[in-house]
């Protein structure tokens, strides 16, 4: 089914200057509903906002130059003036410039919502720079299309299998394909797509060469979402060379377990293996062959119903492990931020196949609320990020192995995969608010902002200061009929809501969307109460061990700078709440002790998860 945009803007590239957004040429196969174009969502003020700026203020400081560098460096072009970086960008990392793409990707996306005009000329800077290392390929003794700040021996030698454990160039690579084609299909930039697609052109070279066996060796070594993103250049261009390329990197290894609904993650690296699901889901939506969709939702329901943590992270020391298995692994380097935002990537793909089934965006609430929100210090005028998020007892954000986490991401000095991620996550909280199909308008997530369907000419504002409060209000400004579909989730009860004073007509299930059908017109306000009670979640693997949320919020027990061993133990009846805010106390190990929201537990020690008392 083709878009409603799509339909209006037709076939044929829509690329007019720098200003146009460029349309998918090949329509999704299966999916029920749809993500308005980025720009018609946006933030209103709150806490999703300040991440949004703390993020956008580091985007238009970094320097430019710097993240040049490797490069110039490996294609053989003057570094003259520019300084290095360190981290996983220092001149001799294995993967340098892998966190690259991720900077086109978010100055894309800040263009897309925000219009900053900065961010935009950033990225299309950035990408002619991009373009000229590539051009001096034969010089550099590189081959036609190749673009990398690590020479294409490491392809070699990872197609050889000699290539060092740890190193991964294909992983990379996929990065800084998935930043050029963001910033062609979001700024309409022809030099970034020119370079997307040699460069792609390299890919489907260097592969095509290789046999099924050759190639399948070489998916042993982690190479992110190719698969993925050469499934979304056929999507953008509709040539189906790069759905064949991308079928290449299907990881027999990984997929064929998971299509026979077998769950075999234990043991393996955590977010070596998300990005391929994605991809998988990817490449249904291009193919229809429906073994790729029992991948994805298969590797979905076993992550998320058997290898998560309550706040919906997952992985610990990187590593899935056995299925059900949480108390014993409950450690300062649980919850890879990086495995969330891919998470959180293949829960939307999955909805808009499903766009019935709330409990996709009840994960994704979770786990954005608790997790992701919480990885970025609120102090930080940067935005700087936390790659682990540890849940041992007496845990603090921002402690873990030295190599991965340690302390906070810094301006120059990181580059962790955590890090560029993030730089995602915090300029794309917009797009997975509202969705629609032709009748309906979805409402997957209450937080403050602003839709401006300019299809239907009808702007709807929502109002909350959620999860603050437990209520939202939806202004509707224009007119029309359409149903609206608002997520009831399964944690509430009693969920109301009115139209103008009037309760809706409309059935009101936890676990449920309510939809609300009317002929709109301009005023009309959706008052949306989700009365929130304390409730508890237990480990898959022991009843005794819970964390205490309230609503979408998982509470957190503050520990200022007190030091635990073991789980302390909460007596649930004692939990109070101060009136009308997220603030509780409880009495744990015999003491009153403060329970607040986790996602603001900086600076701090916390304890995530309690022994029951009796
Ligand atoms: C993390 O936990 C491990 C294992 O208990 C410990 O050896 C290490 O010192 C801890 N790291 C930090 C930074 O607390
Ligand atoms: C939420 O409810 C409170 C109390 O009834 C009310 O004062 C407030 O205006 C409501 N806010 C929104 C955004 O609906
Ligand atoms: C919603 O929150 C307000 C303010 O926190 C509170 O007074 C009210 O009782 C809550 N409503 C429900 C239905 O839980």
């Amino acid at each position: 089914m083709r878009s409603l945009s799509n339909i209006v803007l037709g076939l044929g590239l829509v690329s007019v200057g720098k200003v146009v957004p460029v349309v998918a040429q090949s329509e999704e196969i299966g999916v029920a509903a749809y993500p308005f174009p980025l720009g018609q969502v946006t933030l209103g003020e709150g806490r999703w906002a300040d991440s949004q700026s703390r993020t956008l203020n580091y985007l238009l400081q970094v320097d430019v130059e710097r993240l040049l560098y490797n490069f110039r460096l490996n294609h053989g072009l003057s570094t003259q003036g520019a300084s290095t970086n360190g981290g996983w960008d220092a001149p001799t990392f294995p993967f340098r410039t892998h966190a690259q793409g991720h900077y086109l990707t978010a100055w894309s996306q800040c263009w897309a919502i925000l219009r900053n005009e900065e961010c935009r000329d950033r990225a299309t800077y950035f990408s002619a720079e991009l373009q000229k290392c590539q051009a001096n390929n034969e010089a550099a003794g590189f081959n036609a299309g190749y673009l990398s700040g690590f020479p294409e021996s490491d392809i070699q030698r990872v197609e050889d299998r000699t290539l060092n454990n740890g190193n991964v160039p294909y992983y990379a690579l996929h990065k800084t394909l998935a930043g050029l084609l963001d910033v062609w299909r979001y700024t309409g930039d022809e030099v970034a797509r020119d370079t997307l697609l040699e460069f792609c052109a390299w890919v489907d070279w260097r592969t095509g060469r290789l046999s099924y066996d050759q190639m399948q060796a070489m998916l042993r070594t982690e190479f992110g979402g190719m698969n993925e993103v050469l499934a979304d250049v056929y999507h953008q261009t509709g040539d189906e060379r790069w759905l064949e390329v991308a079928q290449r990197f299907d990881d027999a290894f990984i997929f064929d377990p998971l299509a026979n609904d077998q769950d075999r993650l234990n043991g393996l690296h955590a977010n070596t293996q998300i990005p391929k699901w994605i991809g998988s889901a990817r490449t249904y939506k291009a193919s229809g062959t429906t073994r790729y969709l029992d991948i994805a939702r298969n590797a979905w329901q076993f992550t998320v119903n058997q290898h998560s943590y309550s706040i919906g992270s997952n992985s610990q020391a990187e590593h899935f492990r056995p299925p059900n298995q949480i108390s014993g692994f409950l450690t300062n380097d649980t919850g890879e931020s990086c495995n969330t935002y891919n998470m959180l990537k293949l829960t939307r793909e999955l909805w808009l196949v499903d766009p019935r089934d709330t409990t996709y965006f009840d994960f994704y609430e979770r786990a954005m609320l608790n997790h992701m929100i919480g990885i970025q210090h609120p102090s930080d005028e940067h935005g700087h990020i936390t790659y682990f998020t540890p849940l041992n007892p007496g845990g603090h954000r921002g402690i873990g192995p030295a190599w991965g986490g340690g302390t906070w991401s810094t301006d120059y000095n990181s580059f962790w995969c955590c890090q560029a991620t993030s730089l995602e996550t915090f300029t794309k909280l917009a797009d997975s608010i509202f969705f629609y199909d032709e009748s309906t308008l979805y409402v997957n997530q209450f937080t403050a902002s602003r839709l401006d369907w300019a299809d239907r000419e009808v702007v709807v504002t929502q109002d909350t200061a959620f999860p603050a409060s437990n209520n939202s209000t939806l202004t509707i400004e224009g007119s029309g009929s359409f149903d609206l579909a608002v997520r009831i989730p399964a944690w509430t009860s009693d969920a109301t809501i009115t139209v103008n004073g009037e309760p809706a007509d409309a059935e009101i299930t936890p676990g449920e969307y309510a939809i609300v059908t009317r002929d709109w017109a301009d005023g009309d306000v959706v008052e949306i109460v989700l009365p929130f009670s304390i409730y508890t979640i237990a480990a898959n693997d022991d009843d005794a061990l819970v964390t205490v949320a309230y609503g979408p919020v998982v509470l957190a027990g503050d520990y200022g700078d007190e030091t635990l061993s073991s789980s302390p133990a909460i007596d649930l009846e004692s939990i109070t709440q101060q009136e009308g805010s997220l603030e509780f106390e409880a009495v744990v190990d015999g003491q009153a002790r403060r329970l607040f929201p986790f996602y603001d537990a900086h600076d701090i020690n916390y304890n995530v998860y309690w022994r029951l008392n009796g």
